[in-house]
């Protein structure tokens, strides 16, 4: 039987390794998924996620999660919530619910606390320390306040033919209280079915929003593409059209996988991924943009390893 899954961004390899082995053994779509994303959630040095997460203009770690069951079209969302360890969890439980199944911010604390899932202090010390040099720096060198928006998002596919989408963020670093981006939205962040396949985005969240570019490479899947033809020409004719029509584009990547396995993704800046199959074991990549509408996709070296390493360890003056 063929199974899979595929991620953004290095930071989700562990997870992906994991989510595989759990695959291998017949595991659903579901629990595969939310290994690999509380793995993400659960690392204090990924900026961008959970625990260690960049907080808001006002310091608070606001965070943003989807999941979506693509044999049933159950959705769960949350966002702006808080201190709550896996957001991943909550939105999994808020798919089951038939009614109220998205959640903001004290609303979705609230209902996670009422329903068990554990609480955590989620801004660590060097979150804050990071938080507080970048308001020294806004105000000696009025700097840009946003920066990074690295969202882990997830396509997985079981033995039983059944797949999920998810995704978590902290979303813009800086943002302002309330912002949400595009991750807990259907079909910006994330889409899956079943019965095609499955997409999931990384990238600014306002621009991503523009183009529900997760659906969008779904219904191209649908339409007889494979998840590499669906992403190149989702991704860069969007790309093309925004830049044309409004000016500019923010940093997007997309992945997908479809419900034989097979995947694809698709850029408009440097970006890492994970990916395993039934063919191939879990490994990183890198992919940039090609020319005519193509996407550039090389095995990551050691060396880029080694200094992503060293860059998210190093010490915070
Ligand atoms: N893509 C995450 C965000 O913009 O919040």
């Amino acid at each position: 039987m063929n199974y899979g899954t595929i991620a953004t961004w290095r930071m989700a390899h562990d997870g992906i390794v994991a989510a595989m082995e759990q695959l291998k053994s017949g595991a659903s779509a579901g629990d595969a998924l939310e290994t690999t994303v509380k793995s993400v959630e659960d690392y204090p040095y990924y900026k961008s996620v959970g625990f260690g997460g960049l907080p808001n203009a006002k310091g608070i770690l606001e965070m943003d999660a989807a999941f979506m069951d693509g044999d049933t079209f159950q959705i769960g969302a949350v966002a702006g919530i808080v201190d709550i360890k896996n957001p991943i969890s909550v939105a999994r439980k808020l798919s089951h619910e038939k009614f109220n199944s998205f959640l903001i911010g004290d609303g979705a604390t609230q209902y996670a606390i009422e329903h068990g899932f554990e609480e955590k202090e989620m801004l660590t010390d060097r979150a804050k320390k990071i938080w507080q040099n970048r308001l020294d720096d806004m105000k000696k060198h009025n700097l840009s306040p946003y920066d990074g928006h690295d969202t882990v998002g997830v396509v997985t596919l079981d033995t039983h033919g059944s797949m999920t989408a998810g995704t978590s963020s902290s979303g813009l670093f800086m943002k302002r209280p309330g912002r949400v981006g595009d991750s807990p939205l259907s079909g910006s962040g994330f889409y899956v079915d079943s019965e095609v396949g499955g997409a999931a985005a990384t990238g600014l969240g306002e621009d991503l929003m523009k183009g529900i570019l997760s659906y969008e490479i779904v219904r191209k899947m649908k339409e007889g593409l494979s998840p590499q033809e669906a992403c190149d020409q989702t991704v860069y004719s969007f790309h093309d059209t925004l830049t044309k029509r409004y000016g500019k584009a923010g940093a997007f990547s997309l992945v997908a996988m479809n419900n034989t396995g097979e995947w694809g993704v698709a850029t408009n800046v440097e970006f890492t991924f994970s990916v395993g199959n039934d063919k191939e074991e879990s490994a990183i990549f890198i992919a940039n943009m090609g020319e005519n509408h193509t996407t550039v996709i090389e095995p990551i070296t050691q060396e880029w390893l080694d200094a992503y390493e060293k860059r998210i360890k190093a010490p915070i003056e």
